[in-house]
Order: C-alpha cells, then structure tokens, then sequence
C-alpha cells in the first residue's frame, strides 16, 4: 500500500513533470519550524503561485504525501493529510500530521519539482513527563531549614524547572537544578529547594515546555510549628514538679515541727510532773514540822482550839496568806488546812499546764498558719 503509493506519487510528479515543468511556478512561502506535543497535531503550509503541475510532501527526504492540481492528493500513511485554500492565483498546501509521534522529529520539505524551489522546516516533538515532589515530612519547626526535592521524569527536551512559594516565585538563587539525559531520548532534572519557612506554606514546583500551555506543577503544604508552645509545655511541667516538691517539703517540715512541738510539750509536762513531785514532798516535810509544832503546842487546853471565832480566823487567815499560820490549831484543823493547801498549789500547777498547752497551741497555730 505504502509502496504503492509511493509509486503512484512518483509517478504523477514523472508525469507533471513532463506535462509541466513548473516554470514560471515557484514556492512563494514554505514551512515553518514547529514544535508540538506527542500526540498533538502538527501543520505546515506551503503557498505557491500558478503554474504548478504536482506538490509534494518529504519528510526526511521520503515522499509523504502528493497534492494534483485539482486539489486531489495521495498519502503514504494516514495520520498525514492535506487541505487546501486558494487565495486568487496563490495556492496553499496545509499539510496535517495527527497524533505525532517522537520519531516524527525531522524535516518536513515542500516540493513542486523544481529543485531550486523545495523549502523545507523542521518538526519538534516534546514530551511532557512526569513531575513529582519526593516523599518527605513536610511537617517543620519554626527556622528549621528543609530540602524538598522535586523530580521531573521522562521529558523531551529537558524542562525549565522554578520553584513558586504562596503562588509567588522563588529567586533561583533558593535551588539547585541537575538534568540529565535518561533511557530513550528523554530527559529527566531534578530541582534542590531550600526552604527556612516561618510560617505554613504552600511550595510548589514548576515544569514548563515551550509547547505547555501552563506549567505542569506539584505542591506541597510545609506545615511550620512554633516551638515556643513546646517550650512553655516544658516550663509547665517544670512548675509543676516545683509545686510537687514545695507540697513535700511542706508537709515533711510541718511534720517535723509538730513532732517538736509535742517532744517540748512532753518534756515540759515531765518537768513539772517532776517540780509538783518535789513540792508535794516539800509540803509533807511542812507537814511534819507542823505535827511537831503541834505536839508542843498541845500541851494547853484542848477545847480551845474549837472556838468558832478562831475557826472562822483561822480560814480567812488561810486564804489571805497561807505562810502566816496562827500557832493554836487543833489536830482536825490542822490536817484539812494542810490538804487545803496541797490542793491550792495543784491547781496553780495544773493553771500553769494549761496555760504552757495553750501558748503551744497558739505557737503551733502560728507554725500552721505560716504555710
Ligand atoms: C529551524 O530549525 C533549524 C534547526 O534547528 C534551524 O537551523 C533554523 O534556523 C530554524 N529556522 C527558523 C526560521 O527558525
Ligand atoms: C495555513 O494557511 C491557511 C490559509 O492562509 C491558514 O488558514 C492556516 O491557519 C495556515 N496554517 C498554518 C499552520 O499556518
Ligand atoms: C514511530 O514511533 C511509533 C510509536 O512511537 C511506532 O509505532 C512507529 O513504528 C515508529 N515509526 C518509525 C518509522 O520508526
Ligand atoms: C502533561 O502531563 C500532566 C501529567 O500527566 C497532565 O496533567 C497534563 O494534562 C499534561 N499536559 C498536556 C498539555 O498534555
Ligand atoms: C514529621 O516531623 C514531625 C516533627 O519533626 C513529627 O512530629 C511527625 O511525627 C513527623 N511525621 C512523620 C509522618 O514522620
Ligand atoms: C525565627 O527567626 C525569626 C527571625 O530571624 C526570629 O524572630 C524568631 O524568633 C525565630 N524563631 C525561632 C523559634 O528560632
Ligand atoms: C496563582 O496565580 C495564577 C496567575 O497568577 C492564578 O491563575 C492562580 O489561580 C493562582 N493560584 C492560587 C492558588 O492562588
Ligand atoms: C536573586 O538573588 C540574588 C542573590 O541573592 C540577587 O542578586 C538577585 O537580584 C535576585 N534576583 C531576583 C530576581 O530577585
Ligand atoms: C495552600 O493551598 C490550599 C489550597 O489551594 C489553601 O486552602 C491553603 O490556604 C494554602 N495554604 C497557605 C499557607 O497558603
Ligand atoms: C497547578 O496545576 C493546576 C492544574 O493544572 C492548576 O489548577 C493550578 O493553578 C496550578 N498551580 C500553579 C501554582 O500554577
């Protein structure tokens, strides 16, 4: 079929050739230089003035497509096609290549048979790779300095690679681009940000080609944290186990003090058990010295003692001063005068006690009232 075509547009160039030489014929304006996209379409024109018997299509020198005068035309595959205008005694040739392929790069040459008159352009085709930003904790404190890296796989030819913080461009002096030629023609680049953010951030990374209409791109959020809120956690963990440990303490001196405060008050009440002992022994020693003032004193009438008038002296004299004691008493008197006296002393002691518990009480209530 190829072939055949092949043959039957070599065939019709032979005959116009023969039947029309083309002279006064000539290309008035050939293709353009065009790059597109795999899988893109590609259109080239070729205009050329009346006279012309045959217009062929080369593509790295080998017939591709054959235009008759007529419009008619012959192609030898089928992505290529033609479609022409006619502007007054101009014609045009739009050549039409769909879903171009990468081996399509090449020369595309237009041809009426005159030698001097085929031009020729040459077709580009790119190829949009892959564009990622590599796996990586996007998480960061505040200040900390992150590498994101950003790998553009499987392009042709090798793309301009930039960087975009917050939909704004980065200064290229922030990256490190490295490309390089890979398997198959194609090209791959890998592009080093380095980023110091301060707050949260969206980063991304650009590829652009001449033949995209925007750059592919690949974003990532940096998710910066304040490390101050770390910090003060600290601290308050810290203050926390100050207070712990000021409880503790408290606790283990107010014990301390309550133990003292009881081994004084024991000692205190041993010391005056001890003083009311000896005084108790004292005022029996009175006793006796009394007993004996009374057995020299009794050698007088017995009765005497028992006037009432003296009775009623004698207790006023007792509890006036107890150290002047009248010398006449009688034996019943003078036992409950004695034990009068002894109970008198107890309760000053027992006054004292009281009063000794209370002033340690109220120091302890000091103590306890300082915490
Ligand atoms: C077309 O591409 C070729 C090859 O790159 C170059 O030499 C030529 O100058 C280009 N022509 C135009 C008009 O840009
Ligand atoms: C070719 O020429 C025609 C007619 O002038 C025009 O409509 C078309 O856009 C041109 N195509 C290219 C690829 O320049
Ligand atoms: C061009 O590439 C396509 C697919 O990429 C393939 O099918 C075709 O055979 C190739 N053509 C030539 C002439 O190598
Ligand atoms: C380029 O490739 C990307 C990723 O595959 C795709 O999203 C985008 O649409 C492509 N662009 C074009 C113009 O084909
Ligand atoms: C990322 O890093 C932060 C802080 O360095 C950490 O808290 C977080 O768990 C990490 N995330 C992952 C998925 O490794
Ligand atoms: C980060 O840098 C800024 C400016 O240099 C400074 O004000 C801030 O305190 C720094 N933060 C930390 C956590 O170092
Ligand atoms: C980024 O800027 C472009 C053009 O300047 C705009 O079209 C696009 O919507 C913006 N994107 C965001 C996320 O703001
Ligand atoms: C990029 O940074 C360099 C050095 O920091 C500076 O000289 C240059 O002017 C900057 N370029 C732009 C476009 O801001
Ligand atoms: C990042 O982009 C998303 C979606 O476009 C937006 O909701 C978010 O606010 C942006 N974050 C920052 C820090 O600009
Ligand atoms: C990234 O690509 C998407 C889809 O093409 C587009 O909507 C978005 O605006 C692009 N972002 C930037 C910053 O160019």
């Amino acid at each position: 079929m190829d072939r055949c075509h092949r043959w039957i547009g070599l065939t019709l160039s032979l005959l116009a050739v023969l039947s029309d030489p083309g002279f006064g014929s000539s290309i008035i304006e050939g293709p353009r230089n065009l790059t597109v996209l795999v899988g893109s379409m590609a259109r080239f024109n070729c205009t050329v003035s009346d006279g012309w018997g045959v217009l062929v299509w080369l593509f790295d020198g080998n017939p591709r497509l054959t235009v008759l005068s007529d419009g008619k035309y012959y192609a030898s595959l089928k992505r290529y096609s033609q479609q022409s205008h006619r502007n007054g005694n101009l014609f045009t040739s739009e050549l039409m290549i769909t879903d171009v392929q990468r081996n399509d790069t090449g020369q595309i040459k237009c041809s009426i048979q005159n030698e001097e008159d085929n031009m020729y352009a040459y077709l580009f085709v790119q190829v949009n790779g892959s564009l990622t930003i590599k796996d990586n904790n996007f998480t960061v404190r505040e200040n900390q300095t992150i590498k994101i890296v950003c790998e553009a796989l499987g392009w042709v030819p090798a793309p301009y690679i930039f960087w975009m913080e917050n939909n704004i461009s980065l200064n290229n002096s922030k990256y490190i681009t490295n490309q390089s030629p890979g398997s198959n023609g194609l090209y791959n680049g890998e592009s080093i940000l380095t980023l110091t953010p301060m707050i949260s951030v969206n980063v991304t990374c650009l590829a652009a080609l001449a033949t995209l209409s925007r750059p592919q791109n690949a974003t990532v959020t940096v998710t910066v944290y304040q490390p101050t809120q770390k910090g003060s956690g600290n601290n308050q963990d810290e203050r926390n186990r100050t207070i712990i440990l000021a409880v503790v303490l408290s606790v283990v001196g107010l014990l301390l003090v309550i133990f003292i405060i009881l081994l004084i008050v024991c000692c205190k009440r041993r010391r005056e058990s001890n003083y009311q002992k000896e005084m108790k022994r004292n005022i029996s020693e009175n006793k006796t010295t009394n007993r004996n003032l009374e057995t020299t004193s009794h050698s007088g009438n017995e009765n005497y003692g028992y006037s009432p008038e003296e009775t009623m002296y004698d207790t006023v004299q007792m509890t006036g001063n107890a150290t002047v004691r009248p010398r006449f008493y009688g034996p019943n008197q003078d036992a409950n005068m004695s034990h009068t006296a002894e109970s008198g002393e107890q309760l000053v002691l027992k006054e004292q006690i009281k009063v000794t518990l209370t002033v340690d009480y109220h120091l302890l209530e000091r103590v306890l009232g300082s915490f």
